[in-house]
């Protein structure tokens, strides 16, 4: 019986382990998470989601704080048109977040960041061409893009000294979506050098609309596979979605991936940037407790724990502070926001139904987005004598999906 070391991942002259960690937003899949990975020899992602806030938090400067002292003005107003990012904070946010990172980079392994094209941010091509740009700058060494089409993502950095030599892929959960973005990006004669395939029981936003139970991940890959062959693409498949043990991973690896996109395992290590009473809840888990619904104002469908607190909350948006999900000065919470409390003029505690504010809840790890088969993180831990379940290490979690045997899945000590 094959084991995922029996794999090596071929990134130029790089051989990996062929265990890539995806990018969680925000702060999820933390700087340190994704440095143990890299020095184990895989492929850790960091992400760059709400980074002026992340960088706020690792390196005490005060972007947000000082974006919200500008646009106090305009808290009240429902109209945020005017609310922007400034570029060179943003970019120096960027190369802080990354930058530090890849300094402290030990190992044989890899360091991306995950870059979500839905952070519209009120200036969709500008600011992803900051954050594109100030990654690269920063000594990234591959560029994950997630969440959106990416269209025109490449020709933002075309002109970027790194733009050939950084690794570039793309997340897409269709063979119509990878074949749009290879259409859109051929006379830049630069292909994606990995294609994260992502099947609906992944974690964050999915690709798919409410009928996602109708598709797997197995399926998706072959047909991807079977027209790269057909068109002599030689590009490397990455497998996401649902993969929870090494022999799951075997069985992609063993049909043609080159490597496997996993994260939900890695949610309750004590490197994931969860704090510790919500990964105790991600363990708690039950099957029943875990839901694909529509509040994200990004348009996809999110899948999270039915009883976290940005489920039905109600508080006031916070673009000035925040604002990543504006697009023409709006995001689809003001919108439920406002019309709930046209509704309920007088409540005291405003429950908003339709959306969340995701920039605050992501913020405060209110919102916990999880994989399908979170409710099965209880049987890889031990439980304590006070009743919670053991944190794992990272270590511990990326060699059992190295060294483990089929279905089976190491206790810690
Ligand atoms: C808590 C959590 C947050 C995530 N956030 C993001 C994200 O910000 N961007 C993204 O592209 N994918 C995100 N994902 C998806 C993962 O990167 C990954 O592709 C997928 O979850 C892998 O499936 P698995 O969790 O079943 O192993 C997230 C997943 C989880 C579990």
């Amino acid at each position: 019986m094959k084991r995922v070391d029996d794999f090596r991942l071929q990134f130029g002259r790089h051989e990996l382990v062929p265990i890539m960690i995806g990018g969680m937003g925000v702060d999820i899949s933390t700087a340190a998470l994704a440095l143990e990975v890299a020095r184990l020899g895989g492929v850790g992602h960091i992400s760059d989601a709400m980074v002026p806030t992340v960088a706020d938090r690792r390196f005490k400067t005060h972007y947000v704080r000082d974006k919200l002292k500008r646009y106090k003005h305009n808290v009240a107003n429902s109209d945020k048109s005017e609310v922007k990012f400034d570029l060179g904070e943003l970019a120096e946010a960027q190369r802080l977040h990354v930058g530090r990172t890849m300094e402290a980079k030990r190992g044989p392994g890899l360091v991306f960041v995950n870059c979500m094209e839905k952070l519209t941010m009120n200036a969709p091509r500008e600011t992803l061409q900051v954050r594109l740009k100030a990654a690269l700058d920063a000594g990234v060494e591959g560029i994950t893009l997630s969440a959106g089409l990416h269209l025109g993502s490449f020709a933002l950095i075309e002109d970027h000294p790194r733009f050939r030599d950084a690794k570039l892929g793309i997340i897409v959960s269709s063979l119509r979506a990878l074949q749009l973005f290879l259409r859109k990006t051929a006379r830049l004669q630069r292909l994606p050098d990995y294609v994260v395939v992502e099947g609906p029981l992944a974690g964050g936003h999915l690709g798919f609309g409410m009928d996602w139970a109708q598709y797997d991940l197995a399926t998706i890959t072959a047909e991807i596979q079977a027209w790269l062959k057909k068109e002599e693409l030689n590009i490397p498949l990455i497998a996401a979605g649902g993969i929870f043990t090494g022999g799951d991973a075997v069985g992609f690896l063993e049909n043609g991936a080159a490597a496997v996109q996993v994260s939900t395992r890695f949610t309750i290590t004590e490197e994931c940037g969860l704090p510790a009473d919500v990964k105790q809840e991600y363990f708690k888990a039950g099957e029943e407790d875990i839901v694909v619904n529509t509040l994200s104002p990004t348009g996809y469908p999110m899948r999270m724990l039915k009883h976290c607190p940005a489920i039905g909350s109600g508080i006031r948006p916070n673009c000035e502070a925040f604002g990543y999900l504006l697009e023409g000065g709006n995001c689809a919470y003001i919108t439920a926001y406002y019309k709930a409390l046209e509704a309920n003029p007088d409540t005291k505690t405003l429950s908003v139904e339709d959306k969340t504010c995701l920039c605050t809840h992501m913020r405060n790890f209110d919102c916990w987005t999880c994989g399908h088969y979170t409710y099965r993180l209880k049987d890889t831990t031990r439980r304590l004598a006070d009743g919670n379940y053991q944190l794992l290490t990272a270590e511990h979690v990326f060699r059992d999906y190295q060294f483990s045997n089929g279905q089976q899945i190491a206790l810690p000590d």
